[in-house]
């Protein structure tokens, strides 16, 4: 395992030898200029971290024992590295040059992509344009997706970013929750002759969108629609067919998309057709384009000016060897405000994992507890305790230094907030500072209030900036946590491609389904039992 690994032990080590950062600042006048990188329309300050040449040094040389640049090019050139299911790992080729070539058992999967995004194109310019008609005659105005987890968080977070270069006449809804709530409050404000529904599930089976995706369909046929009208109001994104097909909608209104794209990666593909009805198909591409430019950035730049590589790395130095237990992503930027959600799934689903590729439990730990608010308003509820707290917690801070909006000072208030939060993270504030600032009160009283008035500091954040948020800019953006997360899989040694964890909890719902329905009592512990028991004494018929 990695934690036997020369680097491994000499990371141990070093951390004893790290000073306080206000230090390694006061001493260090270039440490800005050596510890930022920038590429693919990113910029990164990662100087206000616990680092020194020496502990990036000893970072790279453990990027190099886990062969981090041979896994790079395995995933890239369409290896199963999804070994538990057998599956190459091909989000890249979803946003891939239309030239390149990338063979999956002999067929060039470019081809493949670029025919759905074709099919796309075709479909998004007629609803758009209004040429797409519901059954009476009227326009779509809404489209609702109903879809989970990678079918879900991806293109709501992307629409909800992209607000800007949304198509005003055309509103967006997500239903997600197998809660009947969700459904009935977007079903309370939509209509069905002008509403259009994309069922996304990449296998077709997930009981919370077939549920949902069912009585949208009764819904709609309620209002006097006919059978054959669904084909006007209903398509599929997904890779079963044939399960497309059983629920009714017609094979010629589904979007392919195929198994070597998995669901948290799967924004890129007919998943994101939401997206490209809300921002059309060149924002889209546009999009695709800056992912692509990220990929190209990761797969070519050394490890040493890597943006993806430089914070996997910095991820695994506090995870592992601070046994810091939590990361927080901090977008300054009202419309990344789902970011931290969509992040939590790319990043917990890929890396929460405990045994190692070959099945064997690991030593160390792995992938951290991710979470996030759009600053400033996590500044006025739990920054507190970043600042004070007895948690040290790694940030990413990221802004755009321009923004889309021209109204009056906010952006510069904004970057204000935006800057001073890691500078206060990472200078703190020592007691002779807080009694300094307390010089007017009597001598007794200075000296009880001071404590509360200091700040360790030695807090580490990363500054990510970008020139405005454009649909490119996000596509570079997303596609940057993409490889962070796959280097960081990497190094630890695991698969970060599957996801079985999810699995128990939907087999145990399966088997207490019928017993909520009045089926016979099965096997469990006392507590679900009692609690079963007390859902179906409660319950009003
Ligand atoms: O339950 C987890 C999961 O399998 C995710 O990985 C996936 O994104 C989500 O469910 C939805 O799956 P599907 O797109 O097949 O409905």
């Amino acid at each position: 395992m990695i934690d036997q690994s020369p680097p491994w032990k000499a990371l141990v080590e070093h951390v004893a030898e790290l000073k306080h950062m206000r230090e390694l600042f006061d001493r260090d006048p270039g440490r800005f200029d050596r510890f930022s990188a920038e590429g693919a329309g990113l910029f990164l300050d990662y100087s206000k971290n616990r680092i020194t040449d020496k502990t990036m040094n000893l970072l790279f040389d453990l990027a190099g024992e886990a062969d981090v640049a041979g896994r790079v090019e395995a995933m890239f050139s369409g290896s199963r590295i999804n070994t538990t299911e057998n599956r190459a790992v091909l989000h890249v080729a979803l946003r891939a040059d239309a030239d390149q070539f990338i063979l999956v058992d002999g067929i060039n999967v470019v081809e493949q992509v670029q025919g759905v995004l074709d099919q796309m194109d075709v479909f998004t310019g007629k609803v758009r344009s209004g040429e797409w008609k519901g059954y009476t005659g009227a326009r779509i105005t809404d489209v609702v997706n109903i879809g989970i987890g990678g079918s879900d968080l991806g293109p709501r977070m992307v629409t909800a970013a992209l607000d800007h270069y949304r198509q005003q006449d055309l509103d967006f809804h997500f239903v997600s929750n197998i809660d009947g709530t969700h459904i009935s409050q977007v079903l309370g404000k939509v209509r069905p002759e002008s509403t259009l529904f994309i069922i996304a599930s990449k296998t077709f089976t997930t009981q919370e969108t077939l549920t949902n995706a069912h009585t949208a369909r009764d819904w709609f046929l309620r209002s006097g629609a006919a059978q054959a009208d669904v084909a006007r109001h209903f398509v599929a994104l997904s890779t079963n067919e044939a399960a497309v097909r059983e629920f009714g909608i017609d094979p010629a209104n589904m979007f392919a998309f195929w198994d070597w794209v998995g669901g948290r990666y799967s924004l890129w593909s007919c998943i994101g057709l939401s997206i490209a009805l809300a921002v059309g198909m060149e924002n889209f591409r546009e999009l695709l384009a800056g992912a692509r430019e990220m990929d190209k950035h990761f797969r070519t730049t050394p490890f040493e000016h890597n943006i993806p590589v430089l914070l996997a790395l910095l991820g695994v130095w506090y995870r592992n060897f601070h046994g810091l237990e939590s990361h927080a992503v901090l977008p300054y930027d009202q419309y990344l405000a789902l970011l931290p959600a969509y992040l939590q799934q790319a990043d917990m689903e890929s890396n929460g994992k405990g045994v190692n590729r070959d099945g064997i439990p690991v030593t160390h730990a792995t992938g951290p507890i991710l979470w996030g608010e759009p600053g400033t308003n996590g500044q006025h509820a739990f920054y507190q305790l970043l600042h004070q707290g007895t948690t040290v917690v790694p940030c990413d801070f990221l802004v755009a230094v321009n923004p889309l909006h021209a109204v009056g000072e906010h952006h510069t208030i904004l970057l204000a907030n935006f800057l001073a939060q890691t500078e206060a993270l990472m200078r703190g504030r020592t007691l002779a500072e807080a009694e300094a600032e307390l010089a007017d009160l009597e001598p007794q009283a200075r000296e009880a209030l001071a404590p509360h008035k200091a700040f360790p500091g030695n807090r580490p954040s990363n500054s990510l900036l970008y020139e405005r948020l454009t649909p490119r800019t996000l596509g570079s953006l997303i596609a940057m946590y993409e490889h962070k997360i796959f280097v960081q899989g990497v190094i630890w040694g695991i698969n970060s491609f599957d996801q079985m964890g999810v699995e128990l909890g939907k087999q145990l719902a399966g088997v207490i389904l019928p017993e909520l329905r009045g089926g016979a009592a099965g096997v469990h512990d006392a507590s679900t039992l009692g609690l079963i028991r007390h859902c179906i004494d409660r319950r009003k018929s």
